[in-house]
């Protein structure tokens, strides 16, 4: 069983969301170098301020789409790990379709034809529940149909069967994990790009209505993003993961009206909401089946919701960010 302590990892995406957290996750885990590959689309500097006061964290400013560019830093770092984190979020799926879709796909490409060449050794590939569509069973274990409503989402999907089949006819050293919707501190909280949970709490803090889509029924699992990190080195650390597609949930879902209510009531929120229509693409349940990842992995989600709710919003506030 591989361990990541001593191992030179690359993160693409490393300054986002979940990659920051999982760049700090390999420093505290012993991890030889972590080299984060990000463009700054979404990635932000403060996400990994800790880790840049580690002499073994080293950032490149890069477009991991460009076989040259992540060719010669994979040599120059002697890379044996790459975490695939890299993407553009699903609402850019409203203003520029195409890109939403490619990126996803043409990342996965560059690094499936490095892995081909034995550039590096392992790839864990991130996937999304996004690629599934809306529930057709519940919970959704990793058989479910994938059928996507976004670009985003399709363009998820596509990665995922391209990585997937690769694995298969080249005998790759590939894990593909499929997490469903993150929360935690550094979701992006500005712009079109924001996070559910971000954005209602900063429209109450400014005085605004929080807005709620639909009639509220509809249902994610939420899963606090250092139980998903948790999971990502557990695919790397367990090789019976190898060439298997692995959800990372709680196999709990929420509505999101009972969602925005717990936003509500934390921030003693007790006025009306603004009620708008449908999103379009909206998909209306996703709840995982994880039973293959406490199979696989051992993996088991820690943090409950209202715990990791509060850790959220008292991360926002504290740093003056909503
Ligand atoms: N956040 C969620 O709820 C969620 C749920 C399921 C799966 N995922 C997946 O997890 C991964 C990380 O998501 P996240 O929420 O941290 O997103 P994020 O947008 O916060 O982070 C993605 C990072 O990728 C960078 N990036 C975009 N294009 C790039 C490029 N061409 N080259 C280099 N860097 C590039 C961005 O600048 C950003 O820092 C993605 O693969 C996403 O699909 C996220």
């Amino acid at each position: 069983m591989p361990s990541i302590a001593g191992k030179k990892v690359l993160v693409t995406g490393g300054a986002g969301f979940i990659g920051s957290h999982l760049c700090d996750e390999l420093l505290a885990k012993g991890a030889e170098r972590v080299v984060c590959v990000d463009n700054f689309f979404l990635g932000k500097l403060e996400n990994i301020s800790e880790a840049l006061k580690s002499e073994k964290f080293v950032l490149y400013r890069d477009d991991a789409r460009h076989f040259g560019v992540m060719q010669s830093i994979i040599e120059k770092e002697h890379i044996e790990v790459v975490f695939n984190m890299a993407t553009i979020a699903l609402n850019y799926s409203f203003f520029n379709p195409f890109d939403a879709y490619m990126v996803n796909v043409e990342i996965a490409n560059t690094l499936l034809e490095l892995l081909k060449t034995g550039a590096y050794k392992t790839l864990i590939h991130t996937s999304s529940s996004e690629a599934y569509g809306s529930a057709q069973y519940s919970p959704m274990d990793e058989n479910h149909p994938t059928d996507p409503t976004t670009p985003y989402a399709a363009g998820k999907a596509a990665a995922d069967l391209m990585v997937h089949s690769f694995s298969k006819v080249l005998d790759l050293d590939i894990s593909i994990v499929r997490p469903f919707n993150n929360y935690g501190p550094r979701q992006n909280a500005e712009g079109p790009l924001a996070g559910i949970i971000p954005v209602t709490a900063k429209r109450i803090k400014n005085g605004e209505k929080p807005v709620l889509n639909g009639d509220g029924s509809q249902t994610r699992d939420f899963i606090f993003v250092k139980d998903t990190v948790k999971g990502l080195i557990l695919a790397y650390e367990n090789e019976n993961s190898r060439g298997e597609i692995i959800n990372l949930g709680t196999g709990q879902d929420i509505a999101m009206k009972d969602l925005l209510q717990i936003i509500c009531d934390y921030m003693g929120y007790k006025g009306e909401w603004d009620y708008r229509g449908e999103r379009t693409s909206d998909v209306s349940k996703l709840c995982a089946n994880i039973g293959k990842a406490r199979e696989k992995l051992g993996f088991e989600p820690s943090m409950s919701f209202d715990e990791g709710i509060k850790e959220t919003l008292d991360w926002y506030i504290n740093n003056n960010l909503i």
